[in-house]
């Protein structure tokens, strides 16, 4: 178990190249996440997010450094150590990863098979205490109802809380989420969101949590790391940034052109709601100066 004094997860001078290619995926990566905080990895496509979750879990092997995750060394552990750890990490991915022909309750299910033996097939396979914990996790995250369903006929939004419901069969300490909402429209981004925030705060959970999009960043995590081309080019917390500090993150994280062309027209923009705020206010105060002279006198 960890102690409040130690971090969740630290990580020292990780550096990963994979086989075969020529620029490493991450270099000289350091980074300390407290138990409960809720961090965002925020990076453009090819930055190195999926790469630096996947060694968290030890789902990658450093080519450099160290990965220690609730007090274990991840890159040191074998076989079943290695399995108990990731039994205390939950993971949710862009694309649900759930069993669509099978119905969801049995795919929640499949979330608590680290605690059994053997394979299982089918609901009632499984041991009547992790059905109603299953169910549970269900109702907590809204969709009790659907139990029943196959999984392939819910929407999106609704894939993504089985897969959230699965990850909690663990019981986990920490929660790794790859871009959860990247498939999800707008509406249910701010959902899954809000639903992993609450129940991180419910739970305690320690969340990391990857993202592109950096005003969801912004409203949504505790602390902002950028990652760009594979190295930590930002660490932040994100309470009372002003505006210039907001631009100064897209700036850093932001590496193409379409990007910084996108990032010019949202400073303009943002240039222009000034203005237009002033030339507000000061019609406002000239006619305010105009009905006090106007005003008939008592
Ligand atoms: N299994 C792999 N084998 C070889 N190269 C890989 C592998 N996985 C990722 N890479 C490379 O490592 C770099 C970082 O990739 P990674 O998937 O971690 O980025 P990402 O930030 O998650 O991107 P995205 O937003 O597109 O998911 C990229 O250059 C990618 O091409
Ligand atoms: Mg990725």
């Amino acid at each position: 178990m960890t102690n409040s004094d130690t971090p969740a997860v630290q990580i020292t001078d990780l550096g990963k190249t994979y086989p075969g290619a020529t620029e490493p995926a991450l270099s000289g990566v350091s980074l300390s996440v407290d138990p409960g905080e809720i961090v965002v990895l925020l990076g453009l496509s090819g930055s190195g997010k999926s790469t630096l979750l996947r060694h968290v879990n030890g789902l990658e092997a450093p080519t450099e450094g160290a990965v220690v995750a609730l007090g274990e060394s991840v890159n040191r552990l074998r076989g079943r150590d290695l399995r108990a750890l990731r039994g205390r990490i939950g993971f949710i991915f862009q694309q649900f990863e759930l069993v669509g022909a099978v119905t969801v309750l049995e795919n929640v299910l499949t979330g608590g098979l680290s605690t059994l033996r053997g394979p299982r097939v089918g609901i009632i396979s499984y041991p009547r205490s992790l059905r109603e914990k299953a169910l549970g996790h269900l109702d907590r995250v809204g969709l009790l109802d659907f139990a029943y369903k196959r999984a392939d006929t819910l929407s999106g939004g609704q894939q993504q809380r089985v897969a959230i419901a699965r990850a909690l069969m663990q019981d986990p300490e920490i929660l790794l989420a790859d871009e959860p909402v990247a498939s999800l429209d707008p509406e249910s981004s701010g959902q899954i969101m809000s639903l992993i925030r609450e129940i991180a705060a419910e739970r305690s959970l320690t969340v990391i949590c990857s993202l592109h999009q950096v005003d969801l960043a912004l409203s949504w995590g505790d602390r902002i790391l950028g990652l760009r081309a594979g190295e930590v080019v930002l660490d932040t917390h994100t309470d009372g940034l002003s505006r210039e500090e907001v631009m100064e993150i897209y700036g850093r994280v932001a590496t193409t052109t379409s990007e910084i062309a996108a990032l010019e027209d949202e400073l303009a923009e943002a240039r222009e709601q000034v203005l237009s705020n002033e030339v507000r206010r000061a019609a406002a105060r000239e006619r305010f100066a105009e009905d006090l002279a106007n005003e008939e006198p008592a």
